[in-house]
């Protein structure tokens, strides 16, 4: 490694890490799926359950107050890591499809039949899905900006999908099956200059990028906390204030309410008005640890390091006979996703899982990129900062092997 980063004494926070699977130590390439767990977020949420659990913004007792402010304090931190400008404009969701189904949701009174949304071909379904109800809803036309075969926008068709019809723009930052970074501050301003709102989706971004959401300008941006380091079930919704002020919430209950009587009731301000019922208050604070660790590393660090692992990754694997990559672009992060000769994903999978070896396979919840390239699925073997290039060698020793017994 050219990169000067010490692995072994970070790989030290993660005790999953440690342990075997099927008799073999566990190799885990699924990052793009679920990051795993360093011991500094587990300790938060142990120490929130054995110490201040608590209903937040409802108790004047100690605990409730203690939870309160940790959780905010932890929406703060995300608001700086995302250099927000508000920190009202960070609404705690379940995640990014919790995330992009309010945003949809709040749309559904302000399109009308000959409205157009773009959504780009390399999507994963929460970013189709919701989409295409609010367009069965409206009636406006969901169209899509093509890829090419390396798995990039193509920024030509994308400029002359664009016109006035255009009511919003959606893409991820990152792919999760191909791993292309997408040129999404061209794609802000492009649609900005229609009159377009954005939405990108950056789960899969925020594990090697740190994105800062006042320089792209971009109108929405969602996340989830478990790609990050952090706990299932939390994630969350960026939105500018006014688009925020602007679109109903999404479900109605307690706190995110400021009157309610029978004939009428008045909603909360930011954030809570998007925030019903007691949420995951371990979770918001553990997203904000998990944050934190991952910023004390550095994000320029993790990114060269990963690009690092990439490089050696994608090396090896091309010596492989008949083995294909899907996503060759120049801008991607460490993800790679590939099929060798005919043999289906899911053998291999099989295989790789008998010697501990974790990646996934299938279609990595996106059909139409599946679809684009003609193949039901590829096996993904997705990096992080944690893995090492030991772990690629002996990923690469268990492919040969099942090359071998499938062949
Ligand atoms: N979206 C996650 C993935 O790509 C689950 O695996």
């Amino acid at each position: 490694m050219s990169v000067e980063f010490d692995v072994q004494k970070i790989r030290k926070d993660f005790p999953i890490l440690s342990r075997e699977v099927n008799g073999h130590p566990l190799v885990y390439f699924d990052n793009a799926a679920t990051s795993q767990t360093p011991l500094q977020v587990i300790d938060a949420i142990v120490n929130y359950y054995s110490n201040y659990n608590a209903n937040i913004h409802r108790g004047v007792h100690a605990l409730s107050q203690e939870a309160t402010d940790a959780y905010e304090e932890a929406r703060q931190k995300i608001q700086k890591h995302f250099n927000a400008k508000e920190t009202h404009e960070i609404i705690f969701t379940s995640g990014t499809t919790h995330s992009i189904n309010i945003v949809a949701n709040g749309f559904s009174g302000r399109l009308k039949p000959g409205d157009e949304l773009l959504v780009s071909a390399m999507e994963h379904h929460s970013n189709i899905v919701p989409w295409q109800m609010l367009c069965e809803k409206t009636g406006a036309t969901l169209k899509v900006i093509p890829m090419n075969l390396e798995g990039e926008l193509r920024m030509d068709e994308y400029q002359s999908l664009l016109s006035d019809k255009t009511k919003l723009v959606f893409c991820n930052h990152v792919s999760n099956a191909l791993g292309t970074i997408n040129p999404i501050k061209e794609i802000i301003d492009q649609a900005h200059k229609v009159g377009a709102v954005v939405l990108i989706d950056g789960a899969q971004a925020c594990p090697h990028i740190k994105p800062d959401l006042q320089a792209l300008d971009v109108d929405f941006y969602v996340a989830s906390a478990h790609k990050v380091c952090g706990p299932t079930g939390i994630g969350m919704l960026y939105g500018k204030e006014a688009w925020l002020n602007e679109l109903p919430p999404y479900q109605g209950g307690g706190e995110m309410i400021a009157d309610v009587t029978f004939e009428k009731t008045t909603y909360a301000d930011l954030p809570h008005k998007f925030e019903a019922g007691t949420p995951n208050v371990s979770g918001g604070i553990a997203f904000g640890v998990a944050l934190d660790y991952m910023n004390t590393i550095g994000f320029n660090e993790i990114a060269a390091y990963e690009n690092e692992l990439l490089e050696y990754a994608t090396k090896q694997l091309l010596e492989i006979e008949g083995l294909k990559i899907y996503g060759s672009s120049q801008n991607k992060t460490s993800v790679i996703s590939f099929n060798i000769g005919e043999i289906h994903p899911y053998d291999i999978g099989t295989i790789l899982d008998k010697l501990g070896i974790a990646v996934r396979t299938g279609h990595h919840c996106a059909q139409p990129i599946m679809d684009f390239y003609k193949i039901p699925g590829t096996i993904r073997a997705s990096f992080s900062f944690y893995n090492t290039e030991e772990e690629i060698d002996i990923f690469i020793k268990g492919l040969k092997k099942a090359v071998a017994m499938l062949s």
